[in-house]
């Protein structure tokens, strides 16, 4: 059985060196490279909705591994998940500008359903604005984004989608929809 698992640890790590890079242009699913299972989303800026390549060792949760091939948050509506969403939006000053409820202060409600960016009504959408930032005022929390010298700063995909697990608990949508 340990012989098995190191096994199948080793066949993963063939698999993320292996799938590096690659991709589609556009918002849809498609092209690009693989955080494990041999597919993972291409991702643009909410910017101008150029393409952005996001590490896929970054991936490093089955959550996030999830999401980086499917665009669908899994942790949505897991309490656990939410709970930490919560402190990881205190903890990172979400709430400064958006509100401890995420209900809007100097920055915009995140309630939904109508969003300042249409495409963050979707998981995916609302995952790009929050790691890369806009040109109105919001800006990139994505990991190593942040301060550019130090990789390890800054929010992990894990951390994002637990934060939008709690921020989605907030309104009707899902974003998984
Ligand atoms: C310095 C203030 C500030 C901080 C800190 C901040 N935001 Fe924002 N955020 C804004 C502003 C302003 C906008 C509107 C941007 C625009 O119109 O381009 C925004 C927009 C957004 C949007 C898009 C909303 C929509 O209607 O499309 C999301 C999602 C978001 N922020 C999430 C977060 C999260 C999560 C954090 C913490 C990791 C965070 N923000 C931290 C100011 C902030």
């Amino acid at each position: 059985m340990r012989r098995l698992h190191v096994a199948l640890a080793v066949l993963a790590a063939v698999g993320i060196v292996a799938c590096g890079k690659g991709g589609s242009s556009n918002g849809a699913a498609g092209g690009s490279a693989a955080a494990t299972d041999g597919k993972m989303i291409q991702f643009v800026t909410t910017q101008d909705g150029s393409p952005m390549e996001i590490k896929p060792e970054l991936f490093d949760t089955p959550a996030a591994k999830e999401f980086a091939s499917t665009g669908k948050n899994p942790y949505i509506g897991n309490q656990e998940a939410m709970e930490r969403g919560k402190k990881l939006f205190q903890m990172y000053s979400c709430t400064q500008c958006h509100g401890g409820d995420a209900q809007g202060q100097t920055g915009p409600s995140l309630h939904g359903p109508d969003f300042r960016y249409a495409k963050d009504a979707t998981n995916k959408g609302m995952f790009e604005t929050i790691w890369h930032g806009t040109n109105g005022g919001m800006g990139a929390k994505g990991k190593g984004l942040m301060d550019p010298t130090d990789p390890t700063n800054g929010l992990t995909p894990d951390e994002v989608l637990k934060i939008q697990a709690w921020v989605r608990s907030h309104g009707k949508t899902t974003g998984n929809e």
